[in-house]
């Protein structure tokens, strides 16, 4: 059978679950009914859904943190805090050897794990089980998103909504290209599309459950908004293709604010637009700006100035959602303290700038937003033709010749003949587009744009060394003084 986004057969997801969990857990099936039952009234007490639907028809943004630690009451404790610091949307991130299938080694470091002390990077959710994450999405007065990124997260999802989360994140795309050196799209599809399919059934059965596309090329380093936005659409498409109805289309912000502002507005507008274009208008989608993904200042207060160039574009975009980092992620797993004190900034920055949003709309947004749209809609066409206007066959042909590539990708299957660089702004800019097919109008004014930074540079041309000196762009060091 070729993989498509032909919706999977209800008989072959049973079929599919009872081998998953035989092989992966050496057991049976956790039983739907009874998992719909509880998941259905958790979610009418607090459901991710209903809030970012409240917050997207009212203008408000929810600031949503990432925390994971080891041990049960240390979860709990860091849950608490967040949402007494605002966080709209409390989350489980999960531990790396959950995330990668390690479900004894996880518990063995459970067991070694204190409240004050986490020898996991993330809440070990299989070894915790359905029964206690219950116990701990019930004890907080806020919706629960689990946090979790590979290629194969299919007993992590079925956990997680059995305990009664309402968001999840990822999708192939982002899991296989950004996170996978050997994965294919055409095994890493099909074990997301078990999981989408599951949250369609959970959505049938009255549990919404809310899902980020993230796409491709927002992890790590600096990517061209219009090729995060194509990976994000592709993620979104299969995702519907499964009975997903509520989707988080993603925007990593890169410290350029109108860019970021742009790329805001603009994967929500194409998000909307092709899923209609496809035949899913019925899906709901709500923006989230994240804060930048690649290396953080490692100084404390320089940290605060990248979050909050991050609000900035953010609450100007009014996105219903903002994922937030913290003043720590240059140093390691944030502290509760740390992790809470980021979040009350983001919401008084967000209470201070959002009533402002609409006067600062700059003509410069306008700009990023129609050339954003542009590159964006040429790629995904292209992309959608090689299917026949399949989005999963059209990615994987697509992404074997180069119609899709993706800058620094970890994955053998990439081409990565992409690279970006900054224009003497900062924007992101195509400095090779390898055989992405931009249009002619989007390649002149890409080239427009890094006429400064070409005049800049000695020699009047950019090279690779202007792609690795942008790596530290969101850096800063005071000059220093002749002496005297
Ligand atoms: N606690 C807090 N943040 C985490 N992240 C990953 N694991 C944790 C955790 N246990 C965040 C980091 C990382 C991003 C992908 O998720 O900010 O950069």
């Amino acid at each position: 059978d070729q993989v498509s986004n032909e919706m999977l057969d209800l008989d072959e997801l049973r079929a599919q679950r009872a081998s998953v969990f035989h092989r992966q857990l050496s057991r049976e099936p956790y039983d739907l009914d009874e998992a719909w039952d509880f998941a259905r009234s958790n979610a009418e007490r607090c459901g991710m859904a209903a809030t970012l639907a409240r917050a997207k028809s009212t203008g408000d943004t929810v600031a949503i943190p990432r925390a994971g630690v080891a041990h049960w009451d240390a979860q709990l404790e860091l849950m608490r805090t967040l949402s007494a610091a605002g966080a709209g949307v409390v989350p489980i991130t999960v531990d790396s050897l959950t995330r990668s299938l390690k479900f004894e080694d996880a518990a063995k470091a459970l067991a070694q794990s204190t409240p004050d002390r986490s020898v996991l990077n993330g809440y070990p959710l299989l070894a915790h089980g359905v029964e206690r994450t219950r116990e701990l999405i019930s004890s907080v007065d806020r919706p629960v998103i689990v946090r979790a990124n590979a290629i194969d997260l299919r007993l992590v999802a079925e956990t997680a909504f059995a305990s009664g989360a309402t968001g999840f994140v990822s999708g192939p795309m982002y899991a296989t290209l950004e996170y996978s050196k050997l994965g294919s799209l055409e095994v890493s599809i099909p074990n997301w599309q078990y999981i989408f399919r599951l949250m369609g059934e959970y959505a049938a059965h009255g549990v919404p459950i809310v899902e980020d596309a993230i796409g491709f090329a927002q992890s790590g380093t600096c990517s061209v908004p219009s090729l995060m936005h194509v990976g994000v659409v592709l993620d979104a498409l299969i995702m519907a293709g499964q009975g997903v109805k509520h989707i988080v289309p993603y925007q990593m912000l890169q410290g350029h604010v109108a860019q970021d502002v742009a790329g805001c507005l603009a994967v929500g507008t194409l998000t909307d637009e092709y899923l209609a274009k496809l035949g899913f208008g019925d899906v709901r989608t709500y923006v989230a700006s994240s804060d930048w993904n690649g290396a953080f200042p490692s100084r404390q207060p320089d940290a605060y100035g990248l979050l909050a160039a991050n609000v900035l574009a953010c609450a100007i975009a009014r996105t219903p959602v903002n994922y937030v980092k913290t003043i720590e992620e240059g140093i390691g797993v944030p502290t509760a303290a740390a992790n809470a004190a980021s979040i009350r900034f983001t919401r008084y920055l967000t209470h201070l700038i959002s009533r402002q949003a609409a006067s600062l709309i700059s003509p410069e947004v306008q700009f990023e937003l129609e050339l954003n749209l542009m590159e964006a809609r040429a790629i995904l066409d292209a992309v959608l033709d090689m299917g026949d206007g399949d989005p999963v066959r059209g990615s994987i042909s697509a992404l074997a010749v180069g119609v899709l590539d993706i800058p620094f990708s970890p994955n053998v299957h990439v081409r990565g003949n992409v690279l970006p660089v900054r224009d003497a702004d900062g924007a992101v800019r195509f400095l090779d587009r390898g055989a992405l097919p931009l249009p002619a109008a989007a390649l002149r004014i890409e080239a427009e744009r890094l006429a400064s930074r070409r005049a800049r540079s000695g020699s009047g041309e950019l090279s690779y060394q202007d792609v690795i000196d942008d790596l530290s762009f969101l850096e800063f060091e005071e000059p220093t003084l002749p002496e005297g």
